[in-house]
């Protein structure tokens, strides 16, 4: 139902368009001559029918013989006075030209057609001649406007008060006569009136609001221009624009919208009714939700940017944490987190607008906490023996009481201990590997949340005995590097207890510190 609105809409401007009728125009354009008078009668069709060749005339409802657009009249006659009408083809028929011819002493001639704004000439018309005799010109006031001896008065830039009976007097041969005529002054251009290119436009139109003011016929070269109100205040300031284009639309845009039309050459001035210009939503503000009230860290969630729209076709979703882009313009309106990470905790907004960027609207802010499982790791050093133990020590969270933790062991960056159920992590206290920087990692046991903790800088401490050929041959390797270590750091001892040979045992013994790096 509601598209065939905008057809009816059309039909009513097509039909007023065709409405306008034809005006017959006199030249000289005075309504009352004297007998013997010439005058050209003009039949002045719109535009759309101008190019029609036939015209009929009617006089007093008589048809004429002339097909031809003028009809003249060579020496007026008393029986030329008489209403006259013409039509085009195309056109309708004319209003009524009403012509009259008189054989008096004088006549007041005033033009067929006033508009406002008019220099509008009036003359008092006598049939001797007797130019050059005093004439004098009263208002419908009876107020003198001329009193000369000119036999025409020029009255500029008329307005329609001035419209009714006028009179002039005039000296023939020492004796005063005087006539009367009325003066009627029509409005140059009609009443402007609102014309919106759109039944019930949504935000992001492309809105046309037209000022239509239709001129006279006969002042059809006058120039116009519009000027466009918004609830009373200037949004375009006279221009010869009939049209106040609002692209791209917004909902702010709604408002009672009215125009001024004034000629340029004249400050005539009219104003048009108010016309409400209703710009609907095309989408709602939207509104972003988390699919978990409460995301702890590994877990998934989802978050969704919700509006409310007829048509979500065309339209595109952002969103963004911290201000941040989390996930640019895409047709989806989900964001989707696999595994949270408490760095992921924030503040997110989601944004929709439409693919042409004409419309554009932000939901309000989500604060997104992420809960933690357990705390980052640290190492910590206990030793057993002469072995060396560290601990991966974490704390685990109300919300972590239930998860499996993995842990493993770096030494100098590389793997050492490979992720399993134990959190400690036997040094082998080996001469050839005596320190080392080493840093653990806690892992759930679906690998969704991992952390890593700072590093620590471990020397050993402890003795071996070797006892075989073997041992005795690293022993000694071993010595070359602890010798080597010595000069390096110079509180590294070694002592060698016992005798070297088959079967016999060696002890080296040393010292070693571990050190917390401060990273
Ligand atoms: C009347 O006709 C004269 C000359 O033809 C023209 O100058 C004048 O503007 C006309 N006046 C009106 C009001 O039409
Ligand atoms: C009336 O005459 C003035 C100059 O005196 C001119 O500027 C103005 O355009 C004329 N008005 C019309 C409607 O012709
Ligand atoms: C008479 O008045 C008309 C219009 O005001 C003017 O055009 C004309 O020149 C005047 N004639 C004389 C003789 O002053
Ligand atoms: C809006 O419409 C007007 C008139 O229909 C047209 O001239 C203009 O280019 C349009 N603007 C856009 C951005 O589509
Ligand atoms: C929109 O984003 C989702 C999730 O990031 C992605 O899977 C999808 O390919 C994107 N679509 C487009 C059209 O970019
Ligand atoms: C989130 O917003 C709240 C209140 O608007 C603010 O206090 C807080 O600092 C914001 N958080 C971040 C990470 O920006
Ligand atoms: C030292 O570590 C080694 C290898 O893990 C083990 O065999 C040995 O029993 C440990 N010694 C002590 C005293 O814990
Ligand atoms: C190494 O041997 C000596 C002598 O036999 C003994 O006293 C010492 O306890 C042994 N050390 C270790 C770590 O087994």
């Amino acid at each position: 139902m509601p598209a065939l609105l905008p057809i009816l809409f059309l039909l009513i401007i097509e039909s007023s368009g065709a409405a306008v009728r034809p005006v017959v125009s006199f030249k000289p354009n005075w309504t009352r001559v004297f007998t013997g008078d010439s005058l050209t009668l003009t039949c002045n069709v719109a535009a759309t029918a101008n190019k029609d060749v036939e015209y009929f005339w009617f006089k007093d409802n008589k048809q004429q013989l002339t097909r031809s657009k003028h009809l003249l009249i060579n020496s007026a006659e008393t029986q030329h006075a008489g209403n006259y009408q013409c039509q085009s083809r195309s056109s309708d028929l004319s209003d009524a030209a009403r012509l009259d011819v008189s054989y008096d002493w004088l006549i007041l001639q005033v033009p067929q057609t006033v508009y406002e704004g008019d220099n509008v000439s009036l003359r008092c018309y006598s049939s001797r001649g007797h130019d050059g005799e005093r004439t004098i010109f009263y208002d419908p006031d009876h107020k003198v406007l001329q009193d000369s001896n000119n036999e025409s008065i020029l009255i500029k830039d008329i307005r329609a008060s001035m419209a009714g009976e006028c009179t002039c007097a005039k000296e023939i041969s020492g004796q005063m006569f005087s006539d009367k005529a009325f003066l009627s002054v029509k409005d140059l251009f009609s009443n402007p009136q609102i014309i919106v290119n759109q039944f019930a436009p949504t935000e992001g139109a492309n809105v046309t609001v037209t000022c239509d003011a239709s001129l006279s016929l006969l002042r059809l070269a006058t120039e116009l221009q519009f000027a466009f109100y918004k609830n009373g205040q200037n949004v375009q300031d006279f221009g010869l624009s009939h049209n106040y284009q609002i692209y791209p639309a917004q909902l702010g845009d709604t408002g009672d919208f009215t125009c001024e039309v004034k000629s340029s050459t004249s400050d005539i001035k009219r104003m048009s009714r108010s016309t409400r210009v209703q710009i609907y939503e095309r989408f709602s503000s939207p509104q972003i939700k988390s699919s978990a009230q409460r995301v702890t860290e590994g877990a998934s969630m989802t978050l969704t940017c919700e509006t409310i729209t007829k048509d979500t076709k065309d339209l595109l979703f952002a969103f963004y944490s911290n201000e941040e882009v989390a996930q640019g313009f895409n047709s989806s309106n989900k964001y989707p987190v696999q595994a949270a990470q408490l760095e992921e905790s924030g503040n997110y907004t989601c944004e929709v607008r439409t693919t042409e960027h004409t419309v554009m609207k932000r939901s309000r802010e989500l604060h997104i906490q992420i809960q933690e499982l357990f705390s980052y790791p640290q190492i910590k050093r206990t030793t057993q023996g002469a072995n060396l133990t560290l601990k991966c020590d974490t704390i685990l969270t109300e919300d972590g009481e239930a998860a499996e933790l993995q842990f493993a062991f770096y030494k100098n960056g590389e793997n050492a201990q490979e992720f399993g159920p134990s959190n400690e992590h036997i040094v082998q206290t080996d001469l050839l590997r005596v320190s080392g920087d080493f840093t653990c990692e806690v892992r759930t046991a679906d690998n969704s949340v991992r952390k890593r903790s700072r590093g620590v800088y471990v020397h050993s401490q402890g003795s071996t005995n070797y006892t075989s050929h073997n041992a005795v041959r690293m022993a000694l390797s071993a010595c070359l590097s602890v010798f080597t270590l010595y000069v390096v750091f110079h509180h590294v001892k070694t002592e060698v207890i016992g005798e070297l040979g088959d079967g016999t045992s060696l002890q080296v013994s040393w010292s070693v510190t571990a050190t917390e790096l401060t990273s």
